[in-house]
Formats: structure tokens, C-alpha cells, sequence
């Protein structure tokens, strides 16, 4: 174990995780490393979308990517299979360099992209027997893998049918038979959830969890904190192209356990009042949005008299109050002041 200081504008984040790059395919521990990511950096003109990035995989792990609109999560996903050029950094897949050995690396991967990849002319069973011959399977063996695909994204009775009759979650869920039928070792999902029903939604979590026990190291992006806790092992936070956070569960959850989110609906909006909230003690950060002023503060010190009284010298009249001990969710908020989903 390594401890990792992430500077964050004024926080500071540690964690104890592992070594963020290592030049041998096992780390320290005796792992195998499935992806390495020292330092890429991506620009499209003046957008950063990767921001000296590293990251790193290993075998057997559910990571969960999160971020919010616009962090560089699908930058990252295309940079990390060669699909787009990096301006500086290395990245390693299974151990060999992308750059070297990408046709050989993707055979081994498998790719649920953010937008939905399939053929509306073709049906369920020739979209996904189409996908197992680009990766080179054959005969009965795609066959079977086919069948087994459908069956396993419970899309099987549906096969001859075309995706144009399909639900938003029965697309998703084709989409990510035709990326699983060669039985990849790593498989990225990009937002697979975005727009489906939650019987859908609970499906695919549920499969990728199987796909995992099967023996798939899996990236799952998502806007979703609820998500990625419920089936990551570990969650890397980024934001404006930037790691902010890299923990299992526990560890992130150790960061915020003595905070408490105190939102007061006000009856205008007073800049002043903020500024004012930051200096009492015990509070780590105040802003405003839609007349209502969220305060981190530290659990346990009771400083609501004194944001009552400053609210009550700036004559704001509260609304509505309410305090709550800080959960996962709220990690992103104390860490850049902005909630995932704004
Ligand atoms: N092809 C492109 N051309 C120009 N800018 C791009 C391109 N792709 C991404 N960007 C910019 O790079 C930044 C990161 O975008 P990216 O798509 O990686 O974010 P994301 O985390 O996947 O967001 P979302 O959750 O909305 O999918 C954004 O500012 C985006 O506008
Ligand atoms: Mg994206």
C-alpha cells in the first residue's frame, strides 16, 4: 500500500490504494494488472478532456468510473483502447503497450459504448452473430456463443425480431450481447443504464456482476453514485479530466464520515451570506444555487446558531432546513462544490 495525496483546489484527499503505476504486469501484491494508465493527457483544442490522468486495473475488479457531464470518462475509455491519440502518457492493456499491440489487445475486449452500436436492419440474433464473426469466431463455436449471449441478456425469445421493436433497455441489452459474444476479459460499459426502465437497469447490473464472477474485469462509467456502490469494488472519481478520488467503498466513506450536509431554502439570493457561512467553525464549505444554501460542516460541532444568526443579520428568511449526515452520494459535493448531476 501507497498512501496518494489527490490535491483538489483547497482539499485534499488521502488514500491509502495502490501504487498508481507499475512497469510489470503483477504489482506488488502478486496481482495481475489488467490496465496501467500513467499520466495521459488529451486535448480537442482548448477542452483538457484528460488531465495527466493515471489509473490503474487489476484482474478480477469491477472499477467504477464516475463523473460528471463533460469529465473525459469516454475520452478515457477511447484513449485507453488507442481509439483516440493521447498527447503524452503510457498505457498498458494486459501488459503490452496499446500503441504496439492494439488489434491483439482488442480481440480480449469488449466495448458497451455510450451511444448504441447496432444494426436497425438487422435482427437481434444477425446483430449479434455479426459482432462474434468481427472478433473472429466461427462455426459452431459462434453459434453457441450467440445463443448464449442472447440468452444471457434475456433477449433470446426476441431474436429474430428487429431492434426497431425494441424497448430503450432491450436496445441497451443488445447492445451489450453483441459486446460480450466473444467472451472478452475486459469489458468497458459506457453508461449502459442512461434512458432504460429500472427492470431493465437492474438486468444489466445484475449481468455485469455475473460477467464479473465469470471471470471479466470489468469499467463501469456512470453519473450514478448509487450505481457504481452497488456493484464496484472500487471507485475512481474524476473530474475536468482529473482523478479526485480513488477508493474502495470504505475508504471513501472514512472521508466524509464526520460530515453533515445542511440545506437551507432561503428567501433570496445573498452572495454576502456565503461568504459569511465559510468562516464559522466547523463549516468546510458553503455555496448557494437556486436560493437554497448547502453547507458541508463538520459532524457533531454545533455551529447552527451561529449560520441562523448571520442569516438573520442579512435579514434571509429560511424557507425550508434540513440536515443530514453525509453519504456517498454527498462526496463529490464536498470535494469540488458541485453535485454529479447539476
Ligand atoms: N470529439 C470531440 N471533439 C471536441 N471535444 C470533445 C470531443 N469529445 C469530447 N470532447 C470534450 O471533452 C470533454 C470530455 O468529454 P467526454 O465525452 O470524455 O466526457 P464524459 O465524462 O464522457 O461526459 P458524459 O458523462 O456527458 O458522457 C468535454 O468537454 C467534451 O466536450
Ligand atoms: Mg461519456
Amino acid at each position: 500500500m501507497t498512501f496518494v495525496i489527490i490535491d483538489y483546489g483547497k482539499m485534499s484527499l488521502v488514500l491509502a490504494i495502490n501504487s498508481l503505476y507499475t512497469n510489470n504486469v503483477k504489482n506488488k501484491r502478486g496481482e495481475n494488472m489488467i490496465v496501467q494508465v500513467r499520466s495521459i493527457v488529451k486535448r480537442y483544442g482548448n477542452v483538457l478532456a484528460n488531465d495527466h490522468l493515471s489509473l490503474e486495473l487489476h484482474s478480477g475488479e469491477i472499477l467504477g468510473l464516475l463523473g460528471p457531464n463533460g469529465a473525459g470518462k469516454t475520452t478515457f475509455l477511447n484513449a485507453l483502447l488507442g481509439n483516440t491519440s493521447i498527447e503524452s502518457g503510457e498505457i498498458k492493456v494486459f501488459g503490452k503497450d496499446i500503441e504496439k499491440f492494439a488489434l491483439k489487445i482488442k480481440k480480449d475486449v469488449g466495448v458497451v459504448p455510450q451511444d448504441l452500436a447496432i444494426y436497425e436492419d438487422l435482427t437481434a440474433i444477425e446483430n449479434v452473430t455479426f459482432f462474434g464473426e468481427l472478433y473472429g469466431l466461427s462455426g459452431k463455436d459462434l453459434k453457441i456463443k450467440v445463443k448464449e449471449s442472447l440468452e444471457f441478456t434475456n433477449l433470446y425469445e426476441r431474436r429474430n425480431e428487429f431492434p426497431k421493436k425494441f424497448s430503450g433497455g432491450m436496445k441497451r441489452r443488445l447492445n451489450i450481447a453483441c459486446s460480450i459474444v466473444h467472451r472478452p476479459k475486459l469489458i468497458l460499459f459506457d453508461e449502459p443504464t442512461v434512458g432504460v426502465d429500472p427492470q431493465s437497469r437492474n438486468h444489466i447490473l445484475q449481468a455485469i456482476k455475473t460477467l464479473n464472477k465469470e471471470g471479466s474485469t470489468i469499467i463501469y462509467t456512470s453519473h450514478y453514485m448509487e450505481e457504481v456502490e452497488e456493484i464496484c469494488s472500487r471507485i475512481v472519481i474524476i473530474d475536468k479530466g482529473k482523478v479526485i478520488a480513488n477508493g474502495t467503498i470504505s475508504e471513501l466513506e472514512s472521508f466524509i464520515m464526520d460530515e453533515q450536509i445542511i440545506n437551507i431554502q432561503i428567501n433570496h439570493v445573498n452572495y454576502n451570506i456565503v461568504e459569511k457561512i465559510k468562516k464559522i467553525y466547523g463549516v468546510k464549505d458553503c455555496h448557494i444555487k437556486n436560493q437554497v444554501l448547502t453547507i458541508i460542516s463538520k459532524y457533531g460541532v454545533q455551529n447552527i446558531t451561529q449560520i441562523l444568526n448571520n442569516l438573520n443579520q442579512e435579514n434571509c428568511k429560511i424557507i425550508n432546513i434540513n440536515m443530514e449526515k453525509a453519504h456517498l452520494e454527498d462526496l463529490f459535493l464536498t470535494l469540488t462544490g458541485r453535485t454529479l448531476r447539476d
